[in-house]
């Protein structure tokens, strides 16, 4: 190799460009989100991507998988600062609502989208940096809101065209209970020290109720056989587990409880739940979340009731297209070919008019022969062609030949009834834009 050539960069591992057109079609999801959530009342709100470390670990839980081994954390060699690329949006997004009293009015109903960080082993559908949509509601005490967040996730598949998606619930109870059912669990697995995995024994006094989510088949008789924390729970949260039942029921939304949905974050109580496929090999989980009530107060704040979710949007996107297949990228409406000084200035001014009309106008940049440019707009599979040389141009004209349908042929007509004429006969007299005649994603 020349000593002199510069060393190719690459992007880090499980760190991923995402390109056009997949690019676009993720804007597109997000914008379907975005409406879904405004028609619940969602607003948006922005959030920094480092937090201070400590925010992760009390909020998460210091004997997670995410704060033990997950989290990009550093020391901000500027100023000693511990810092940390946030895992997950919940802990950041309940630190803002604390920060700036939002909650000390009214219910807060807010969302966020955007890149979480967790040092995982890559693999398909778990990525180092990933996205989610996460959706936080504080301030309500259930389970009606816990519903509504279902039923919006569930308004979000319609929409988005997936029907294979499952719904799982479970309910983590109160601490109290939990407290209960950890002594029993403990001393239930103790029984079978010898035959607990390396993580199972490490977990066994920290975490035990993570024991009960191992996917290690050599476990899985141990923990079917575990106390179940369903049996710990008082009246009070049985009373609140039956009426998010009720509701989903009554929203004809179906679900099956599995006691086994323990989460991997200790924030939650009362009511948890995940949507499941079966189409993304190991990485199952679409979107999860549930009822955290004690976090606010735990981070500082005034006890708020709280309860939200996040979706992954590469495990979203990848099931779209296991479902959509195609993956082109959208041909322009309009490509305008033009040759000559005059033709150029002509086919600037139009481009910009089309672009007032909503068009997606791509004006053919680099020069060439008609033959050459006409050739880009067929590959590219624009609906229409607009010729300009300065033949036309000086009489303030252009040719318009339709790319889809030859019995248009090509005809003259003066540039400035251009968009009208395409608008009233081709796009029904739309001024939304061609984007949106599309529709899906
Ligand atoms: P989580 O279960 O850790 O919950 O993540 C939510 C979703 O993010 C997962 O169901 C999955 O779709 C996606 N996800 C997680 N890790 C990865 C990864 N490494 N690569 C790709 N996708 C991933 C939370 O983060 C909670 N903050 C959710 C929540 C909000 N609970 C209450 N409010």
């Amino acid at each position: 190799m020349n000593p002199s050539t510069p060393q190719r960069l690459q992007s880090i591992r499980g760190m991923n460009d995402i390109l056009p057109p997949e690019a676009a079609r993720w804007a597109r999801l997000e914008a379907i989100a975005a409406d879904c959530l405004r028609r619940y009342g969602y607003q948006p709100i922005r959030l920094p991507v480092v937090e201070p470390t400590p925010l992760f670990t009390r909020a998460i839980g210091a004997v997670t998988d995410i704060v033990e081994k997950e989290m990009y954390s550093f020391v901000d060699s500027l100023n000693g600062d511990e810092l940390t690329l946030r895992p997950e949006g919940t802990a950041g997004c309940a630190r803002a609502v604390i920060q700036h009293g939002l909650a000390n009015q009214s219910a807060q109903r807010l969302y966020y989208m955007g890149p979480m960080f967790r040092h995982e082993r890559p693999q398909k559908g778990r990525y180092r940096q990933f996205h989610q949509i996460g959706v936080e509601a504080f301030g309500l005490p259930g389970p009606d809101v816990d519903a509504e967040l279902i039923l919006l996730t569930r308004r979000l598949w319609r929409e988005l065209g997936l029907a294979d998606i499952r719904l799982q619930i479970n309910s983590l109870g109160q601490p109290e209970e939990r407290a209960r059912h950890r002594a029993d669990l403990i001393a239930y697995l103790e029984g079978f020290s010898a035959r607990l995995d390396a993580d199972a024994q490490r977990r066994l006094h920290s975490n035990p109720l993570r024991i009960l989510d191992s996917k290690n088949p050599e476990m899985q008789d141990i923990c079917a056989k575990a106390p179940k924390l369903l049996d710990y729970l008082g009246a009070e949260s049985l009373a609140h587990f039956a009426d998010l039942q009720r509701i989903l029921r009554d929203a004809d939304i179906d679900f099956v409880i599995n006691p086994r949905l323990v989460r991997g974050l200790d924030y939650y109580n009362h009511g948890v739940f995940e949507w499941v496929t079966d189409n993304l090999g190991a990485q199952s989980a679409v979107c999860a979340g549930g009822r955290y009530d004690g976090l606010v107060a735990q981070l500082g704040g005034k006890p708020t009731p709280a309860c939200g979710f996040a979706l992954g949007v590469e495990r979203l996107m990848a099931l779209i297209a296991a479902h959509d297949g195609a993956n082109a990228p959208l041909p322009p409406d309009v490509y305008l070919a033009h040759q000559g000084g005059k033709a150029s200035r002509l086919a600037f001014d139009v481009a910009e008019k089309l672009r007032d009309a909503g068009m997606d106008a791509r004006l053919h940049c680099g020069g060439g022969s008609f033959k050459a440019q006409m050739k880009k707009a067929d590959s590219l599979g624009a609906a229409f062609a607009v010729i300009i040389g300065d033949d036309e141009a000086a009489s303030g004209e252009v040719q318009l030949k339709s790319l889809r349908d030859e019995t248009f042929g090509q005809r003259r007509m003066r540039a400035d009834a251009l968009s009208g004429f395409i608008l009233d006969h081709f796009f029904n007299n739309s001024d939304t834009g061609r984007n949106n005649r599309h529709g899906g994603i």
